[in-house]
């Protein structure tokens, strides 16, 4: 297939097929990896620039070795070592940095919408590292890639993502991500977290998390994003835990070769309990190590120029 998309901003725009050839991309990326010389010469001579207004450990570093891998030269601009904290704009900011000629930006910023904005604007290939409650497109897909790995296949699994959807892009670009590729998302979390109208992207909302859990084949757990509440929407950790955190006993009503997966930072003891986090059913290292893939994907087929996949 031809894949001649300039920017990777959201999982809707994205087709079946599209998502697909991403997967499949990610996939022949992902032996790279394993290589005594983890390096292919496929991006020698473009720039990538990961520009994070946000905190990051997971996506900054895995784009980072993403694009080392692929021999590209990268570097990291964080908000509070830029201009920016002298009042620079973000248009500016990324007007400047194009006029070094990137060939890709890799963003991530607290406001929803701020990767599309770029996109428009710059000839740099623009790619979504998580733009506020919005979207997280690379997370998405590497959930589904490891969920594809370890199932075989997407279609016709339930999905329970459980936790603070109200201010999770990973929660909105998985049901999306999910919902296209035919499984069916199964919501659950404190009503004070769970969007009004959420069900119009394609999932259902349990009643409780047992009911969520019941027959699950993927259970995605969320963080609690206090850094987005303004107002206090459950009232201790404990709490939390207690009536919504993943514990073992719980797991016991999923079925019997359930996935348990976080995007992470795992909260140990709020949403998930350490024994379920390092369990025979968590695969949440295995979503890191599929990042690195998808994002050698992604940077390969928006700066690579050849789009059918060579990674000789
Ligand atoms: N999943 C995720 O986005 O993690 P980081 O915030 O560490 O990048």
């Amino acid at each position: 297939m031809q894949f001649s998309r300039k920017d990777i901003l959201d999982i809707e725009s994205l087709s079946v097929d599209e998502i697909d050839f991403i997967l499949d991309t990610a996939d022949r990326m992902k032996e790279i990896s394993t290589r005594p010389v983890k390096k292919v010469p496929t991006l020698r001579g473009k720039t990538v620039v990961h520009f994070f207004y946000e905190p990051s450990t997971r996506t900054r570093t895995s784009f980072d070795i993403a694009a080392k891998r692929l021999s590209a030269d990268s570097l990291s601009i964080s908000a509070s070592s830029s201009s920016m904290v002298k009042g620079e704009t973000l248009i500016d900011t990324a007007r400047n940095l194009e006029a070094m000629n990137p060939d890709v930006i890799v963003i991530r910023h607290s406001s929803s919408g701020a990767p599309h904005m770029l996109a428009r604007i710059l000839k740099s290939a623009v790619i979504n590292a998580g733009d506020g409650t919005h979207a997280h497109p690379s997370q998405s897909l590497l959930d589904m890639m490891t969920v594809r790995e370890k199932k075989g296949k997407i279609k016709g699994l339930k999905i329970a993502i459980i936790g603070d959807i109200s201010h999770s892009r990973v929660a909105r670009s998985n049901i999306t991500g999910f919902t296209k590729m035919g499984a069916s998302v199964v919501l659950a979390g404190p009503c004070t977290m769970i969007p009004k109208g959420i069900e119009t992207l394609g999932a259902s909302v349990a009643y409780n998390i047992k009911d969520a859990i019941c027959d699950a084949d993927v259970i995605i757990m969320l963080r609690i994003q206090k850094e987005r509440q303004n107002s206090f929407l459950f009232s201790t950790d404990r709490e939390y835990a207690k009536f919504y955190g993943l514990n073992k006993s719980r797991l016991k009503g999923a079925r019997d070769d359930v996935l348990v997966m976080h995007p992470g930072p795992v909260n140990r003891g709020v949403e998930m309990a350490p024994d379920v986090a390092d369990g025979p059913f968590s695969v949440i290292l295995d979503q890191v190590t599929n990042g690195v893939a998808v994002r050698m994907a992604l940077l390969y087929l928006v700066a690579g120029g050849v789009r059918d996949a060579d990674t000789d």
